[in-house]
C-alpha cells in the first residue's frame, strides 16, 4: 500500500463528504422543482452527479495505491427550503467546507510526505476554486434578481449551462 492507514481513512472519510454533498443536492434539486424552477433544478442535479464523480474518483486512487475503499452512510439532507435564495446561499457553505476539508487533506499528505496523495488532491483544489466561484456567482444572480424575477433568470442559467459544458 502506498498510502498509510490514516491516510486511507481520510480519504474514506471524504468519499462520504462528496457523497452527502451528493444527496444535499439532489435534496435542493427537487426543492428548486417544487418552486417551478426547473433550470434550478436540472443545475443542482448535475451538480448531484459531479459529486458522485468526486467519490468515485477518490475510490478509484485509493484501489491505485492498494488501499481499501469503506463507504459510510448518508447524512439525512435538508429539504425544507423556503426560498431559492436560501438553497443556493447552503450550496455556497457546502462548497466552502468542502474546501476546507480538502485543504485538510492536503495538509495531511503534506505533513506525511505523502506526494502521491499530494498530487492527486490537487485537482481538487482547483476544482473548489471553480465550484465556489460558479456558486457563489449564482447566489449573486439570485440576489439581484429578486424571489419573483428567478423564472427570467432561469434562461441566463440555461446559458451558463450550456458555455460550461461546450
Ligand atoms: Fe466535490
Ligand atoms: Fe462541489
Amino acid at each position: 500500500m502506498m498510502i498509510s492507514k490514516a491516510m486511507n481513512t481520510s480519504l474514506n472519510r471524504q468519499i462520504a463528504n462528496e457523497m452527502n454533498a451528493s444527496h444535499k443536492y439532489l435534496a435542493m434539486a427537487y426543492c428548486f422543482e417544487d418552486m417551478g424552477l426547473k433550470i434550478f433544478a436540472r443545475r443542482f442535479n448535475q451538480q448531484a452527479d459531479e459529486e458522485r464523480g468526486h467519490a468515485l474518483k477518490i475510490a478509484r486512487f485509493i484501489q491505485d495505491v492498494g488501499g481499501s475503499v469503506v463507504f459510510e452512510g448518508l447524512d439525512k439532507p435538508k429539504s425544507d427550503y423556503k426560498t431559492a435564495k436560501q438553497i443556493v446561499q447552503a450550496a455556497v457553505d457546502s462548497e466552502l467546507t468542502v474546501t476546507s476539508q480538502i485543504n485538510d487533506l492536503v495538509a495531511q499528505a503534506e505533513k506525511e510526505r505523502d506526494y502521491a496523495t499530494r498530487s492527486f488532491l490537487q485537482w481538487f483544489v482547483d476544482e473548489q476554486v471553480e465550484e465556489v466561484s460558479s456558486m457563489t456567482e449564482l447566489l449573486k444572480l439570485v440576489t439581484m434578481a429578486g424571489e419573483q424575477y428567478l423564472f427570467q433568470l432561469e434562461g441566463r442559467l440555461m446559458a451558463m449551462m450550456s458555455a460550461k459544458s461546450d
